[in-house]
């Protein structure tokens, strides 16, 4: 599949997403939220998938992740036009988030309104000490409308992200690292040899165990403790019925390096 406003890369089961809108700082359009629900929808199905970056495009002016949803596309909008815009972020922002491998956000520059919503649906964010945060929504009058009201006191907790929100301040990677909001921060040269690396670490593992994990800790966020308990007891022993359980423990023994099969 060809893609207009997203640049596509894979190799050794990473498969690196690049908002692609360099005009526009890479904002968020519908056709852009079209194009990655139809890639995040085929990658799910995809077993070789090991791994997703998502990151933004070069710009050629200042560095972007994402500086948001598309300004001038909702001035045109009717309300219902603007409910299902939201309503087609929300979903597809949700595939990352119950993704079946783990998604990274690669926050290179500007993460503003969208692309901090983008960024908080990744598994993780790491960010270039030039990376900005924010949710800007209500200078222009707006609110957030990819569940950014959701996921960043989920992240950070009510207090900073009421602070956030209803200022509709920037805050800086520092201060996004300090406040959980990334869990490193890196020379902007360094940004992406860090997050492969990682990528690449995380794509070498057992396949079936990496993927219960994520659904554990995704899934169990919204679940009863005692609930979230149960289906981890459930999905161990699920687990333990694998190949890749059977060679891994063998391998430890036998002091070698387990071959993982996905199943
Ligand atoms: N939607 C649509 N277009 C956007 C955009 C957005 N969210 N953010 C930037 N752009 C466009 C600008 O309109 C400009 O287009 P033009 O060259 O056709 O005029 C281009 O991208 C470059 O942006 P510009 O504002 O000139 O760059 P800058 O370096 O001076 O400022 C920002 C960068 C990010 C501070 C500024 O673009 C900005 O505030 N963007 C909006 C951020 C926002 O409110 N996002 C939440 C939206 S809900």
């Amino acid at each position: 599949m060809t893609y207009q406003n997203l640049l596509v890369a894979s190799e050794a089961g990473v498969t690196t997403i690049s908002i692609n809108r360099p005009t526009k700082l890479n904002a968020l359009d519908r056709a852009t939220l079209v194009e990655l629900n139809a890639l995040m929808t085929a990658l799910h199905a995809d077993p070789s998938v090991g791994a997703v970056i998502v990151t933004g495009a070069e710009t050629g002016k200042r560095p972007a992740f994402v500086a948001g949803a598309d300004i001038a596309a909702m001035k045109e909008m009717s309300a219902v036009e603007l409910r299902e815009f939201a309503r087609l972020g929300q979903a597809t922002f949700d595939l990352i988030e119950n993704a079946p491998f783990p998604v990274i956000a690669a926050v290179n520059g500007f993460a503003l309104g969208g692309g901090c919503e983008l960024s908080m649906a990744c598994h993780l964010r790491i960010a270039s000490a030039d990376a900005l945060f924010g949710q800007p929504e209500i200078n222009l009058g707006i609110i957030p409308g990819f569940a950014g009201s959701q996921r960043l006191p989920r992240l950070v907790g009510r207090a900073k992200a009421v602070e956030l929100l209803l200022t509709g301040d920037a805050i800086k990677a520092d201060e996004a690292l300090r406040i959980g909001l990334v869990s490193q921060v890196v020379a902007p040269t360094d940004l992406m040899t860090t997050v492969r690396a990682l990528a690449l670490k995380f794509a070498a593992k057992a396949p079936v165990a990496r993927k219960y994990i994520l659904d554990l800790v995704v899934r169990g966020a919204s679940m009863p403790f005692s609930d979230a308990e149960r289906a981890e007891a459930d999905l161990f022993g699920l687990v333990g019925a694998t190949e890749d359980v059977r060679d891994g423990l063998a391998a430890f023994l036998d002091k070698r390096t387990p071959v993982w099969k996905g199943r």
